[in-house]
């Protein structure tokens, strides 16, 4: 079903990973269709609840959008090559479901936008980021130039992006871009345990988490709150929010049903 992609469930979780690993899974137009896919399948699968992205081989999470691709590129097909990322990455970003990438060696130009659109980032202490577009004459085109600057601050992002240096995984927990570092062999099974801890929490009270968290980049503080205060009186209404409160109180463990 997939050219470049393997895609497992395991429980209510699902395994994406980019299986291009001869070109250090660089995302080419196959890759980024195969991508899109799984994350629509993700987004209307209801037995899905948290989701985990990484790439194949212990190398490389994404080296970057296919350079032989944009080598051939005119200003037309680079603009539509731009957006088509964009619009796959805004899919991710914007999901109904937590994204957590795992990111096991190289994450550098698409492949740091990549993981910049997840929502949370993993590393393994061999990973590598770094935008490095500009030794290429080029800027990121994948969102790397706004979501970095959101994510780490703009001193920073302008760093990156205007030398292309690549940074380690500790800079990159220094900096905030990657939340926690683990040995590589270590990497997917704490990655499936976040996963899982998220997976076993009220799906509602998840959902508009995320929901929350993901406008607030986008509107105003006081929308913002707004917006907050909305998604908490919609949880407050839900079955699981009776049950978490009343677990507490009577000293257990609360059962969610997702109601
Ligand atoms: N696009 C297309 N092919 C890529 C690629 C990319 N972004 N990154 C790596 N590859 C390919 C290489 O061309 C090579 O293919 P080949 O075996 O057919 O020649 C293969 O992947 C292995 O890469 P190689 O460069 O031999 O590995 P390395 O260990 O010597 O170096 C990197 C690893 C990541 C440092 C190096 O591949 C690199 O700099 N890649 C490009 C990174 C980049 O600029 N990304 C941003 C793109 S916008």
């Amino acid at each position: 079903m997939y050219k470049n992609l393997l895609f497992e469930a395991k429980g209510n979780i699902a395994i994406v990973t980019i299986n291009r690993p001869d070109k250090l899974n660089a995302l080419n137009a196959d890759t980024l269709n195969d991508i899109k896919d799984a994350f629509l399948n993700i987004k209307n699968d209801q037995n899905v609840f948290c989701a985990i992205i990484t790439g194949s081989g212990e190398k490389a999470f994404v080296a970057g959008a296919d350079i032989s691709e944009i080598n051939k590129l005119d200003v037309l097909g680079a603009k539509e090559f731009s957006e088509k990322g964009q619009e796959i990455f805004n899919l991710i970003e914007n999901l109904n479901k937590p994204v957590i990438a795992a990111v096991n060696g190289y994450a550098l130009g698409g492949g740091c936008e990549l993981a910049l659109a997840c929502h949370i980032r993993l590393a393994s202490e061999n990973a590598k980021f770094a935008q490095p577009e500009i030794n290429l004459g080029i800027i990121p085109g994948y969102g790397g130039t706004q979501r970095l600057a959101r994510l780490i601050n703009t001193g920073r992002a302008a760093e990156m992006i205007l030398t292309g240096t690549t940074i380690d995984a500790s800079e990159a927990y220094r900096i905030g871009l990657a939340n926690k570092v683990y040995p590589q062999n270590e990497l997917m099974k704490n990655a499936e345990a976040m996963a899982s801890a998220i997976a076993s929490k009220g799906q509602t009270a998840v959902r508009h988490s995320l929901k929350a968290v993901q406008s607030a980049n986008e509107v105003s503080l006081h929308e913002g709150l707004k917006f907050e205060a909305s998604l908490f009186a919609l949880c407050c209404g839900t079955e699981d929010a009776k049950e978490g409160t009343n677990a507490f109180l009577e000293k257990r463990k609360p059962v969610f049903i997702n109601k």
